[in-house]
């Protein structure tokens, strides 16, 4: 299938769970904001709270999540006016066409799905039924605007991948060219931050210490406390990067350098060659500082004025239902279903 008559188009989404963490910012929302100034894809940016409510969210904390994570977009440098920026159940083709893929994917699929496997463990059957599905939600998200990229941190790839097999299905099943093959971008030292006191597990907005993550709203003092205290073994930097291999804790703190500074991993260890971590652990802190306390002083004052958040992504939700009510559309006369 050609890829060329459809518009390079960038769609991604991030969960209103909770706050966003480090991770979320340099796997996802960095890149964002650089693949919008670059220009070359329209860019549509989305607050999945019909993600968020696969597994329970408190309703008052739901809202004021999705406004937080709406800030955290602008704060960082997406812009809603070259940006489309709106939270998914406001546009309400996404659950329609979800409808339709979940008629696509089959059980088997959902049943390889790893993230699902982690996060439902022994407790499978007691999963919402959402939870499992949620896959054919995500792929609903990319394909009603067409889009051809999705910048995402790497778990997400087998879902991005998923939503690949999930339009050649359609295409194939209903003799139609109409879908894209979605491609997932995931590059760069950042796309895998890990947890900050155990470096084989990602940080993630849910884990149970503070101290395991950075927040995005976290000031300046609790940003660089967390540095300072993340674990790590007692051997200084190495002067290569193969000798970091089986060091999780000091490559994650090395390749969050090299993000925050938008360097190859290898120069950071040629800025600091053979430091221990009494030197290296500062730096880190003082750029980690530099560069996320401004951000979590405008996302502050976004969340003054929660009325121009909503405001925006009302008028967000109105331009991505442009794009979208036309692809529903002509989804439902593909598959027969009948309009007046
Ligand atoms: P979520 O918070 O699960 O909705 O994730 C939103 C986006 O942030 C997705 O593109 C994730 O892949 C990305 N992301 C989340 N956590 C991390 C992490 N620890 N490292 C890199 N990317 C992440
Ligand atoms: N599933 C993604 C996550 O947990 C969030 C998401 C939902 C998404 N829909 C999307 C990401 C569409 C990219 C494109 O991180």
């Amino acid at each position: 299938m050609s890829e060329s008559r459809f518009t390079p188009r960038v769609f991604s989404g991030i969960k209103p769970s909770g706050g966003l963490t480090l991770g979320n910012y340099l796997g996802a929302i960095k890149r964002f904001v650089q693949t919008q100034d670059a220009g070359t894809h329209e860019t549509i940016y989305c607050v999945v709270d019909l993600h968020a409510i696969t597994v329970w969210q408190d309703p008052a904390e739901l809202k004021s999540a999705t406004r937080e994570v709406a800030a955290g977009f602008i704060a960082s440098g997406v812009d809603p006016e070259r940006s489309v920026l709106f939270n998914q159940s406001q546009v309400s083709q996404h659950a329609e066409l979800a409808w339709i893929f979940n008629c696509v994917a089959r059980v088997g699929w959902m049943d390889r799905m790893t993230q699902f496997k982690e996060k439902a463990g022994k407790n499978a059957e007691k999963q919402s039924l959402g939870l499992y599905a949620y896959p054919s939600l995500m792929a609903a998200d990319i394909l009603l605007y067409h889009a051809t990229h999705v910048p995402v941190g790497e778990d997400q790839k087998q879902h991005v991948e998923l939503t690949r097999d999930i339009a050649a299905k359609f295409n194939h099943d209903y003799k139609v060219d109409f879908f894209p093959m979605a491609e997932p971008v995931i590059e760069g030292p950042a796309m895998r931050v890990m947890n900050l006191r155990d470096g084989t597990k990602k940080m993630s907005k849910s884990g149970e210490s503070d101290m395991e993550r950075i927040n995005m709203t976290d000031d300046a003092d609790t940003i660089a406390k967390k540095l300072q205290k993340a674990r790590t073994d007692a051997a200084p930097l190495p002067e290569t990067l193969e000798g970091l291999d089986g060091r999780p804790e000091a490559r994650n703190l090395v390749d969050i350098y090299a993000a925050l500074a938008d360097i190859p991993p290898a120069e950071v260890l040629a800025r600091y060659p053979g430091a221990g971590w009494g030197t290296f652990k500062p730096a880190l802190a003082e750029l980690a500082v530099e560069k996320l306390a401004p951000i979590s002083r405008e996302m502050a004052r976004l969340m003054d004025d929660p009325a121009e958040i909503d405001r925006l992504l009302a008028r967000g939700a109105e331009r991505a239902r442009e794009i979208a009510a036309p692809v529903l559309r002509e989804t439902y006369e593909i598959v027969g279903l009948l309009r007046g």
